[in-house]
């Protein structure tokens, strides 16, 4: 995390629509509800639903999970040299070799993804369906207002071919998702890893879900830091779902990934 730089944020935080997303995160850090479970007795449910991620992928396709792989050392060679470059931290990127092996498999015609900073996930994605040969893909993000020009970071270590069919959207998910519904009304895939607070999950699922293709698939990232995965499977009678662990943090996938074709 970057360290707070009063200029920075008030430079963000005088263009009206982000002053609102900016109140709003700063409010969500005092007062967030953690959901129905304690933080450690999430972390006890978490762990003992675990799935290997390698086993689950090559129950469905061993070829296309090493081509996950393969792809995912290149574009993790290609990002860290573009990083390098950089004097910030963008953080880590999400469960890439997932999300590419389930663009390949799933070959969806619209993806959304919130969350995209550097563009771990974005570049995972964007090259699956370059691979596939069709699919669109929608990506919600907000800077990192802490730091100077951050518009400029976002995506970065997207390739630059890769960029020209992409839709990126930068005013948070609360501005963006409405526009992005506008011109696309099925999702097929939806990798969550922008706001997660507990209300800002239970918020966004509540606008995506009305625009889930019939066999939709969902990640949702970091699901160790308020119990909303559990509470909603719970809540929603989910019985497709997964957990895997990724680079010391979990993800939770809803959805029925074998039997699509
Ligand atoms: C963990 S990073 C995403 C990493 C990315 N998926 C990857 O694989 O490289 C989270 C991103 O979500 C953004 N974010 C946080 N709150 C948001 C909101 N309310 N709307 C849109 N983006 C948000 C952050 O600014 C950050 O860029």
């Amino acid at each position: 995390m970057q360290k707070f730089n009063f200029l920075n944020v008030l430079k963000q935080s005088l263009k009206p629509t982000r002053f609102f997303v900016i109140l709003k995160k700063v409010y969500s850090r005092f007062f967030s509800y953690e959901g129905s479970l304690s933080k450690d007795q999430n972390l006890k449910w978490i762990k003992s639903n675990i799935s290997e991620v390698s086993t689950f992928a090559k129950t469905i396709s061993s070829t296309l999970w090493e081509e996950a792989i393969t792809q995912s050392n290149i574009l993790e060679k290609n990002a860290h040299k573009t990083l390098e470059t950089i004097n910030y931290d963008l953080g880590g990127g999400a469960a890439y070799p997932l999300l590419y092996f389930l663009t390949r498999h799933l070959r969806p015609d619209n993806v959304l993804e919130t969350g995209v900073a550097a563009g771990f996930s974005s570049y995972a994605i964007l090259s699956a369906l370059k691979k596939n040969g069709k699919g669109t893909l929608y990506s919600s993000d907000f800077p990192y207002f802490r730091i100077n020009n951050p518009e400029k970071y976002i995506g970065i270590v997207v390739e630059k071919d890769l960029k020209k069919d992409w839709n990126l959207f930068v005013e948070g998910d609360d501005n963006n998702l409405p526009k992005i519904f506008k011109s696309v009304k099925k999702i097929d895939l939806f990798s969550y890893d922008s706001d997660k607070t507990y209300s800002g999950r239970s918020k966004t699922l509540k606008k995506v879900s009305n625009f889930l293709s019939e066999h939709y698939v969902i990640i949702m990232d970091d699901i160790q830091d308020n119990s909303f995965f559990h509470d909603f499977i719970k809540e929603n009678n989910i019985s497709h779902w997964k957990i895997f662990e990724f680079e010391n943090k979990y993800l939770g996938l809803i959805g029925q990934v074998a039997n699509i074709k």
